[in-house]
């Protein structure tokens, strides 16, 4: 088999983009309306998509996808517990939905991704077991009320993340520190609600559609930098067990495993840790002292493609369930270094799907530059650049957009193997 052919991804392949309502919306009251990022920013206008979304669909279109990632914001649509859905809030989604139809894109809807409306965040937030059952309302309501217009959900969006930014990490609002029981409360509730919502969501199937539903876990690989050093094997090891370990266990265990129809897979890299220093940009750790030991990072993490590879054949072995790519992508200026790194990991993603591993779409990581949560809008990640210095808030095609084009279209394999 020659190197083209050996890139072929199954007919039906969905090729996507994600992107998060935070993110780019603007306009939005939940917790992070008043949250001030490290540059100062803040989300209030962010891409402005919440009025630009006819132009961005119009993006999605111009890059070829045949799928798309996006959440729906739940403080737009509930005012109080068990209220009805906000009908005009839930027309401008509907009419997104109808024109990624007609431009023949398949949407997978997101239900939570790092914010909740404010009444939630005032009762305790997740913490508090009431907010389960009144997340399995509204999203009961928001899955009817769609109808077939969506088939893939994914409830919760990184509950990893969510959890250790907000109750151990502090870097998310309302940022506390180091409460692991707060964390250990927040992950069990929310497994909770994915069983019940995901259990509604499949009995739908009765109404002719086949729905697939699933959580996107982030999955990051925590390692030692020195092998003989106990003292950077211990922070490995215990986040390596509260944010990969536990968190799957705690929504895929046992009996709970059959309310998942696939796992989404958000996979970005590796943190290695010397003592209990994590060497990645943004925590404490130079350029200099990065290159220095020789770890390739874009602005977040080290890149780390092989690890791809490892953790889809874990997943395999361990739950087989299809998987889909629900994120991957690089923050850099230097579009090189992104094209390069997106190759690396679709080759490394093409060799587990030849061994066997049911892997049935890739989503990028992300349409447009956006509000990066804590850190602003510094990390570049668009296939899309948006100025923000422009009120107007122009978007741009870039060089990662016009090579991803290239492999959502057809022969999308020529432009992998080429690179
Ligand atoms: C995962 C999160 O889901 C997304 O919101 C974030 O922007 C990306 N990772 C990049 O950090």
């Amino acid at each position: 088999m020659n190197q083209i052919d050996a890139l072929k991804f199954p007919d039906g392949f969905l090729w996507g983009i994600a992107t998060a309502p935070t993110q780019v919306e603007g306009h939005i009251s939940n917790e992070w309306t008043d949250f001030v990022a490290q540059d100062g920013s803040n989300c209030r206008v962010a891409c402005d998509h919440y009025h630009r979304y006819a132009e961005d669909v119009q993006w999605l279109t111009e890059l070829g996808v045949n799928a798309y990632r996006m959440g729906i914001e739940w403080s737009r649509l509930q005012s109080g517990p068990y209220t009805a859905l906000n009908g005009q809030e839930l027309e401008r989604y509907i009419d997104l939905l109808d024109r990624l139809k007609s431009s023949g894109i398949e949407p997978m809807v997101v239900l939570h991704h790092f914010s909740n409306p404010p009444w939630i965040n005032s009762a305790g937030g997740w913490v508090n077991p009431a907010a389960a059952p009144m997340f399995v309302d509204y999203a009961t309501k928001l899955v009817s009320a769609l109808g077939d217009r969506v088939r893939l959900w994914n409830t919760f969006n990184e509950p990893d993340t969510y959890a250790s930014l907000v109750y151990l990490l502090g870097g998310f609002p309302p940022c506390h520190k180091w409460r692991l029981w707060s964390f250990r409360k927040v992950i069990a509730h929310m497994a909770e609600a994915h069983v019940q919502v995901s259990r509604f969501i499949q009995q739908r199937r009765t109404v002719g559609v086949s729905p697939e539903v699933g959580i996107a876990k982030n999955w990051t690989f925590f390692n030692p930098l020195r092998c003989f050093s106990p003292w950077d094997h211990l922070p490995a090891a215990l986040c390596h067990q509260v944010f990969n370990h536990y968190v799957l266990n705690a929504f895929l265990d046992g009996p709970r495993r059959a309310a998942s129809t696939f796992l989404g897979l958000n996979y970005y890299g590796q943190v290695r840790f010397k003592g209990f220093q994590p060497l990645v940009p943004g925590s404490g750790a130079s350029r200099q002292q990065l290159d220095h030991l020789g770890l390739v990072c874009d602005d977040m993490v080290e890149r780390y493609p092989a690890g791809l590879g490892t953790i889809l054949r874990k997943f395999h072995r361990r739950y087989r369930l299809p998987v889909y790519i629900t994120e991957h992508g690089a923050a850099s200026q230097d579009a090189d270094f992104r094209i390069r790194d997106l190759s690396l990991h679709l080759r490394v993603l093409h060799d587990a799907m030849n061994e066997g591993v049911a892997v049935r779409g890739f989503f990028y990581w992300t349409l447009l530059d956006c509000f990066e949560w804590q850190f602003g809008y510094t990390k570049k990640f668009g296939l899309v650049t948006v100025d923000f210095n422009d009120p107007a808030l122009p978007r741009k095609m870039t060089r990662v957009g016009e090579f991803y084009r290239g492999i959502c279209a057809a022969p999308h394999r020529e432009a992998i193997a080429r690179s």
